[in-house]
């Protein structure tokens, strides 16, 4: 029998792919399902277990995937600073790639022969999807049924599943498309389509609620562009961007509102959330203005763009990748010290920060007695940048 591996989501479209896998190429389907943080409870994962497994999986992997994803795909582009049109912490985009590269090793291990993912053909996830298995694994077959398959809504993809004799959750379910996990939260459809429209309240999933009455201090310490401590705990990387999610996510702070230029060439409106990224970036960028020279703190940009569209773009099994990291990796030793921050209502600001490498000297910028600085250099150094335009 041909085997198969699809990642699977235990929604409506990957149950249904699931099935058609199995009855229209005579498919023996392993359904892989990577926890990146997706998932409310235990409880729910075991929901989706039984769910892949009534609809005719011939196996279930569960893999957690949070710490390999947070080490080795959010602190990396944290730490260079990628924000997708300055706005998108990445947070799907950078989880598609770890998925692609579990699934085409679930598919060597079981001798599969193809990978099968439930991306439609208007997104960038079949793109991050399938240029993974095509830079890694070109012989492996893929299979997008959402792009080719007869059925035309959800409607019929429902009918198809219940007529397997398999249950799905049929009540009037969300009518936005959410994807979420430990760095953020991506949603999308509903009336965030109509862009004239304010987002509402009930769309937001980590940042909704009250707000607190009173502001709040918290303080962040990162080692080499890594945050680990908070208000001077020491933290895994898991219960700190949990921990943070939660506090900064409680005074809103880190939705954004974006329309985005997609690679299949359209612009479409996407809501995202990212409390934990948002906050933990406004301080590595700070630390960087106050320890890195000039010239490179002024040349930074061009390669965060560069990585961020890559990684958006699902180029992230390339040596361009690697290399803007080695970049980053190469100055990252600055950015080592702590940060804090005063969070209010949607906004955090920095009170304060220090650092071992700061290049910010009180005596020289000072306008008391104290300064070290001569004003009489300025006379000559002034004189020559102006020569130029004196000589035209
Ligand atoms: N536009 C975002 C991206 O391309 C988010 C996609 C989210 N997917 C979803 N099913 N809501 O990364």
């Amino acid at each position: 029998m041909k085997r198969i591996v699809l990642a699977y989501s235990g929604g409506v479209d990957t149950t249904c792919i699931l099935i058609y896998l199995k009855e229209k190429f005579g498919y023996d389907v392993i359904a892989y399902c990577g926890d990146v943080g997706q998932f409310e409870s235990q409880k729910e994962k075991e929901r989706i277990k039984e769910r892949a497994i009534k609809a005719g999986a011939k196996k279930v992997i569960f893999e957690d995937l949070k710490e390999e994803f947070l080490k080795e795909f959010c602190f990396p582009a944290l730490k260079i600073g990628a924000v997708y049109e300055d706005k998108y912490f990445l947070s799907t985009a950078l989880s598609r790639p770890l998925l692609a590269k579990k699934l085409i090793d679930v598919a060597r291990k079981f001798k599969a022969d193809a990978v099968s993912h439930g991306s439609t053909g208007k997104g960038n996830d079949q793109v991050r999807f399938e240029l993974t298995f095509r830079i890694l694994a070109p012989d492996l077959k893929i299979i997008a049924p959402l792009r080719e398959w007869e059925f035309s809504s959800r409607e019929e993809e429902i009918d198809y599943i219940l007529k397997h004799g398999v249950s799905i959750d049929v009540k009037k379910s969300s009518p936005y498309s959410i994807d979420k996990n430990i760095w953020g939260v991506s949603i999308e459809c509903g009336v965030i389509e109509d862009e004239t429209k304010e987002v509402p309240e009930e769309a937001y999933i980590l940042t909704k609620g009250k707000l607190p009455e009173k502001e709040r201090y918290i303080e962040i310490e990162y080692k080499d562009g890594i945050p680990y401590k908070v208000n001077g705990k020491k933290m895994n990387p898991i219960s700190l961007i949990m921990y943070l999610n939660k506090i900064a996510g409680s005074y809103k702070i880190g939705r954004t509102d974006l329309i985005e230029s997609r690679v299949v060439g359209i612009k479409s409106r996407e809501v995202y959330e990212a409390p934990a990224a948002y906050i933990l970036n406004e301080g590595l960028r700070e630390l960087e203005r106050m320890t890195l020279q000039k010239d490179i703190l002024h040349f930074l940009p061009v390669l965060r763009n560069r990585y961020s569209d890559l990684i958006y773009e699902g180029f992230y099994f390339t040596d361009l990748r690697k290399a803007i990291e080695a970049f980053f990796d190469s100055i990252s030793y600055r950015l080592t010290g702590k940060v804090k921050f005063l969070l209010r209502p949607y906004s955090v600001s920095i009170s304060s920060r220090s650092s071992k490498y700061s290049i910010y000297k009180k005596e020289l910028s000072t306008y008391t007695k104290e300064s070290k600085f001569d004003q009489k250099w300025a006379e000559g150094f002034l004189k020559i940048i102006g020569l130029p335009w004196e000589n035209k």
